[in-house]
């Protein structure tokens, strides 16, 4: 996938300020920046959020362009984003919902097997240390943060997107659920995968390595680098960054 100078705008004031960035297949980018830089803005318009109105740039992702798909072709395309507030859906549930969001990217006739998806639905759930019963309650509905969290990430696994964004997976996670997310996410490494990490904090870069790490500020991507800078900024911060880069844009912490 790669962004060229993306610029969005919420209710007519720009957010996202001319972003680049290319995600290889194979390769996982994390995306680290005070809170209210447009972090979550960004995945919400490559996904295609109507509220989002994309004002300049391009996307393409294997030679398709983005921008021009509706929010069910991106899915289709292989685009896929897990949530910083997943939507709760009463009356689907869960195992019937990934099994309509598998069969919708298959050609019809090709759809999967009641036997193997179950068996690999178990299989993802243990991994993910999710309780079977969890797969027949409504989508969301009554789950935890942390349940929700998960349930971001078995849709991921199963599903199997060429590209994920993770935005705040980590959020309000304890030490256990952080590292079964990464599991989850280290399991999913391969060649025809690409993965966008939005986080405020370095802690799951520690279970989930970064081939790069970029700090978004103000709209924009504003320094690049590799796991050590996601180092440097849980040892002292984003203020370096703004002093580096003599930006005077307040972030809140
Ligand atoms: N739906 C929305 N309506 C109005 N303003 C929004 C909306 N979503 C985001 N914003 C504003 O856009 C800015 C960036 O927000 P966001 O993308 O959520 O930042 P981040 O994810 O980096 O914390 C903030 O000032 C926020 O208030
Ligand atoms: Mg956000």
């Amino acid at each position: 996938m790669k962004i060229d100078d993306l610029r969005v705008s919420i209710e007519g004031k720009e957010i996202v300020k001319g972003l680049n960035l290319e995600i290889k297949g194979g390769e996982i980018h994390a995306i680290m920046g005070p809170n209210g830089t447009g972090k979550s803005t960004l995945a919400s318009a490559l996904m295609g959020h109507p509220l989002y109105e994309v004002t300049g740039g391009s996307v393409d992702l294997n030679g398709e362009d983005v921008l021009d798909m509706e929010v069910d072709e991106r899915a289709q395309a292989g685009m896929f984003l897990a949530m910083q507030y997943p939507a709760e859906i009463s009356g689907v549930t869960n195992a019937d919902f990934l099994r309509s969001a598998i069969n919708s990217r298959r050609e019809e006739g090709q759809e999967i097997s009641l036997m193997k998806f179950i068996r690999e639905l178990d299989a993802k759930m243990g991994v993910l240390e999710i309780p079977s019963e969890m797969a027949h309650r409504y989508l969301n509905e009554g789950f935890s943060g942390g349940e929700k969290k998960r349930n971001e990430i078995l849709q991921m696994m199963m599903i199997k997107p060429n590209i994920a964004i993770l935005d705040e997976i980590d959020s309000g996670l304890d030490i256990d659920a952080l590292k079964v997310v990464a599991k989850g996410v280290n399991e999913m490494r391969n060649e025809e995968f690409g993965c966008l990490i939005i986080t405020h904090y370095q802690r799951l870069l520690n279970y989930i390595e970064p081939d790069f790490v970029h700090i978004m500020m103000d709209g924009k991507i504003v320094m690049s680098g590799g796991k050590e800078l996601a180092q440097r900024l849980e040892a002292e911060g984003y203020d370096w960054v703004k002093q580096d880069l003599g930006m005077t844009v307040d972030t809140e912490a």
